[in-house]
């Protein structure tokens, strides 16, 4: 597999798989692997602790921070929490690394929300909440993404090697795309012009 790309993001929603698979692509991809999340927690305590004492505007601006400082790293794979794309600046840093979108549905990542009780915005009414803000940010995710990958119904494995696909196959289209001149959007099918 040629080498795709020097700093991959992980964005999607919560329990998409983000952090297992981010971990399985930099093993493949020979690349550091950093958790947003859990740099939070190493750094300022649990995130429902954080979310309780401090409420999640603050939430937001560590975040945004924290992120900040996983991008400045090269040769790194990043998964990143699935509110982190709420925050601009955020959104302007990710322009330049190659955003990977996991994509997937309730019913996948049921059996997730309902064992993993650590997520504060899912404490109450897990399903419906997960819905709503899938519902909310669905858009801002494919709007960043240089590639979407469909996790339902896949294993970490079998999403890596979707992921390890798509990225194969957007830098070809990058590569194409400059040869002629061109440019291409992201029809979710795998490709878009985001990633450099
Ligand atoms: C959040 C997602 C969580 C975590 C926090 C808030 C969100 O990460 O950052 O609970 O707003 O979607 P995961 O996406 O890894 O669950």
């Amino acid at each position: 597999m040629e080498q795709v790309r020097h700093r991959v993001v992980l964005v999607g929603p919560m329990a998409s798989g983000k952090s297992a698979v981010g971990r399985a692509l930099a093993q493949r991809m020979g690349a550091r692997f950093i958790d947003s999340d859990r740099v939070i927690a190493e750094r300022f305590g649990s995130i429902s602790a954080l979310f309780a004492r401090e409420g999640e505007q603050s939430f937001r601006a560590l975040e945004a921070g924290v992120v900040r400082k996983t991008l400045a790293h090269d040769d790194v794979v990043v998964s990143l929490g699935g509110g982190a794309v709420l925050h601009p600046g955020t959104r302007e840093l990710l322009a330049t690394a190659t955003v990977v979108f996991l994509d997937t549905d309730i019913a996948t990542v049921m059996p997730r929300i309902l064992r993993d009780t650590g997520r504060p915005l899912l404490a109450e009414r897990p399903a419906e909440r997960w819905q709503e803000l899938y519902d909310e940010r669905r858009p801002l995710y494919a709007s960043i993404a240089s590639v979407t990958v469909d996790t339902r119904g896949r294993s970490v494995p079998e999403v890596t090697d979707a992921v390890l696909q798509a990225l194969a196959r957007n830098q070809r289209t990058l590569r194409d795309g400059v040869a002629a001149g061109s440019t291409h959007q992201n029809d979710e099918s795998g490709t878009s012009p985001h990633a450099d």
